[in-house]
């Protein structure tokens, strides 16, 4: 009879663990996928919204023309970086460039994100 008990608990233990188990690690997966990939919405390019932020805290580093001076050149960005790297490298900066993640809102650096990756 105990035998029996002990046997019937540790199948109740085990399935316990299996389902936990089964729980947790899609639950550990899902948080890395959306902020990858799709942070950045579609949107159409805003010149006129993303000049201005560009010069007021780009310019200095990258230059007039986005020709590049500390900073390297932006004119062809577009065709060497993909959306999410040009983000990211504003919004956490990073090889002498500062952060822009709290300077500027994140709508900003989607605009201004949109506006250099459209420089082919
Ligand atoms: C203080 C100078 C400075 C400022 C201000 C600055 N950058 Fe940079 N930026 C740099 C440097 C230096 C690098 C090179 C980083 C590296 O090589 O890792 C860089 C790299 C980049 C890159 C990657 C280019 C490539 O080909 O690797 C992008 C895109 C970029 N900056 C955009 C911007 C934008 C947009 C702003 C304004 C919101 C800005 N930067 C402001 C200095 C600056």
């Amino acid at each position: 009879m105990y035998k029996w008990i002990m046997s019937g608990l540790i199948v109740v233990v085990c399935l316990f663990g299996v389902g936990l188990l089964l729980n947790n690690l899609p639950a550990k997966e899902r948080p890395a996928e959306p902020s990858a990939s799709s942070a950045i919405p579609d949107r159409p390019v805003d010149a006129a919204a993303a000049e201005p932020i560009y010069k007021s805290n780009c310019l200095s580093c990258h230059g007039d023309q986005l020709q590049g001076g500390v900073g390297p050149e932006l004119t062809k960005v577009g065709s060497t970086m993909s959306k999410e790297s040009i983000y990211k490298q504003i919004a956490n900066g990073g090889g002498g460039m500062p952060k822009f993640k709290g300077r500027l809102s994140d709508d900003e650096i989607v605009t201004i994100t949109t506006w250099l990756a459209a420089k082919k």
